[in-house]
């Protein structure tokens, strides 16, 4: 995420999806207690005010983000030394610091694993942070194909393709799969958890066009832009919006039966649909 600030001015479709997968756990949640950490947290006000208030007041969390000015920024606007503090982690990392293994109650994660490209390395990294018989629930983009697909062809153009280097890295690991959640609890049996729900689900926004990419563009996947050459950053935000709007338009044609879109200047303001998978209480075997 390259500008916090921005970003906790525009996340309400994430605080809102926080809020219910939380509500729907509360019962759960509200009994853990201990060390908790919340991966790729982001700036941290999920975390603060929606992931701390529902454990149990006993429980302190660190928020954890591969991007140094988002911790930083985090630690400053809602950390504090008693209950919640922030630090640097890449979640895919194959050098999993000996300071987090087998130390946390509850593991969280919110819209950061898709841009895990390493799932496996990422499961077993949090699975390895778990206590024996601890738990995680974690929500995931799974597909979203107007993003994803416009992004790998991006990836593959000769002009972008060196600064955005391999295409796996901006498409999700269960966008292209037929059965994204049975996959998803399959990875997650394989790693060792024991998968009490796991569920996947259509969601859609009507988030604007230009609003959703500004958003989008302002996380660490998209640091790339910052090594662009001005001309071409902005060829690239063009030719990327205009790829992603053509797929949106024609998976929300497909979605209404071919129906014929009357005003065309319309087209920023349908609905991006994505789906997210979900998944809570996956467990780490005791023994
Ligand atoms: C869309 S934001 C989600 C922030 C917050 N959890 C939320 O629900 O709004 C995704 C976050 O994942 C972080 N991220 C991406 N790859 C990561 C990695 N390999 N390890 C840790 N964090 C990562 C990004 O820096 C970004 O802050």
């Amino acid at each position: 995420m390259i500008n916090p600030e921005q970003y906790v001015l525009s996340n309400n479709v994430c605080k809102s999806n926080a809020s219910l997968v939380i509500n729907e756990f509360a019962k759960e949640l509200k009994n853990i207690s201990g060390k908790c950490m919340d991966v790729g947290c982001g700036p941290g006000d999920i975390t603060r005010h929606i992931l701390l208030p529902v454990l149990n007041s006993k429980a302190t969390m660190i928020g954890t983000d591969i991007m140094e000015n988002v911790v930083e920024y985090a630690n400053k606007t809602y950390g504090d030394k008693e209950r919640l503090e922030f630090e640097v982690l890449n979640i895919q990392t194959k050098k999993l610091p000996e300071k987090y293994i087998s130390k946390f109650d509850h593991i969280f994660s919110f819209h950061a694993l898709q841009w895990c490209y390493d799932i496996r390395q990422t499961f077993k990294n949090i699975y390895c942070m778990l206590r024996p018989g601890k738990t995680m629930l974690i929500l995931s983009i799974a597909q979203q194909g107007a993003l994803f697909e416009s992004l790998e062809t991006m990836a593959q153009n000769i002009r972008y393709a060196s600064y955005m280097g391999d295409k796996k890295k901006y498409v999700g690991p269960f966008h292209y799969s037929a059965r994204p959640g049975e996959n998803l609890k399959e990875l997650l049996e394989d790693t060792g958890f024991q998968v009490h729900h796991c569920s996947h689900r259509e969601m859609s926004n009507c988030i604007s066009t230009k609003k959703f990419l500004s958003f989008v563009t302002s996380q660490y996947t998209f640091a790339f832009l910052d090594k662009m050459p001005h001309n071409l950053r902005e060829e690239f935000k063009n030719e990327f919006t205009r790829m992603y709007m053509e797929i949106n338009v024609k998976e929300y044609r497909d979605r209404q039966g071919n129906y014929k879109l009357h005003d065309e200047e319309k087209e920023t303001d349908i609905p991006a649909a994505y789906t997210i998978i979900l998944v809570a209480y996956a467990q780490k075997n005791v023994s």
